[in-house]
């Protein structure tokens, strides 16, 4: 089985930060993001993956090569301009040929693997199996209407969702896929959703089945959740990189990574990229800080990278 990573998102919701790193580079426990996505697909023995890139391209590759020294064959492909999940696929259609794959999100952080459900998968001979979760309120997610183990409808964002399954966001994908996306039509935002090339498998009569995940996922898209999956992966601990200079007290759950200077007086809740030169008077809280931030003002929420 080939993988395939999504990774061309412009990471808009974590803007100033995402224009001078990518977000699948971000250092989340002073690892890169899609190093959790490698761990992930080499358990599974998925070893040929390609990334779909956009105007990170350049970044990422020189970041991350020709993935031998994460025991992995990486290619990329460019996707034009980020359009989709379904879109984006698209791109990798030369790459993943007649075999089957597994679909990733490159901001996605999964707690246990997915050993199982690629068996089930492969012994199924589906043409898609999507894993879901039970969740209280599922309307920021894709939703999924279950018969027995079978999706059978799929909703994104739904006002007024028919059921709790919310998509998780890995796809395993037959050839099948290949056949519907060129009948995609763009969705009321504008947008080529993987859940309706997933409803059109339904339509046209293939098995689509579901895999239901007993793990913790996250994605790292928006600040809460960046320092939330960060404080998970630290385990309520806290990392400073030994070449890191930090001249005051600071809080349990930080990070601070490589050549960062850090000067005020309490850090809480923070993310203190590689490099970063920080002097603050006053509090900060709950921050993903680098490059140069010298501020006098107490910053409660904030995305920072100055300089
Ligand atoms: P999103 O988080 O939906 O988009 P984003 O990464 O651009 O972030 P933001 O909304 O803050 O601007 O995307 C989820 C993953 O899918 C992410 O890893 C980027 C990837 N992606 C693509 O590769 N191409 C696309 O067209 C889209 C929308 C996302």
């Amino acid at each position: 089985m080939k993988g395939v990573i999504l990774a061309a998102g412009k990471g808009t919701r974590l803007f100033p930060v995402t224009y001078h790193i990518p977000k699948p580079l971000l250092p989340l426990a002073n690892r890169l993001t899609l190093e959790y996505a490698f761990d992930r697909l080499r358990e599974i023995d998925v070893r040929d993956i390609c990334i779909v890139v956009g105007e990170n391209e350049p970044q990422l590759k020189s970041a991350l090569g020709d993935g031998a020294r994460f025991g992995l064959r990486l290619s990329y492909v460019r996707q034009t301009h980020p359009q989709g999940l379904a879109h984006a696929v698209g791109f990798a259609k030369e790459f993943v040929g007649d075999e089957p794959f597994v679909l990733y999100l490159g901001d996605a952080i999964y707690s246990k693997g997915f050993q199982d459900h690629a068996r089930r998968f492969l012994e199924s001979g589906c043409a898609n199996l999507n894993l879901v979760q039970w969740v209280e309120d599922p309307r920021r997610y894709g939703v999924a209407n279950l018969d027995g183990e079978r999706i059978v409808k799929l909703v994104e964002k739904p006002k007024h969702p028919e059921s709790n399954w919310a998509m998780a966001g890995l796809y395993f994908f037959g050839p099948q896929i290949w056949d519907v996306l060129p009948d995609l039509q763009p969705s009321a935002r504008g947008e080529y959703e993987i859940t309706d090339t997933i409803q059109l498998l339904i339509d046209r009569g293939h098995t689509v089945l579901a895999g239901i995940y007993d793990g913790v996922w996250y994605d790292s898209g928006t600040l809460d959740s960046f320092l939330e999956v960060s404080r998970f992966l630290i385990n309520n601990g806290r990392i400073i990189d030994p070449t890191a200079r930090v001249k005051a007290e600071v809080g349990d759950a930080v990070v601070i990574g490589a050549g960062a200077t850090v000067e005020c007086t309490f850090i809480e809740d923070s993310v203190i990229l590689p490099g970063a030169r920080i002097k603050i008077e006053g509090e900060i809280q709950h921050c993903l800080l680098g490059g140069t931030v010298f501020s006098e003002d107490p910053l409660k929420d904030a995305i920072l990278y100055e300089g």
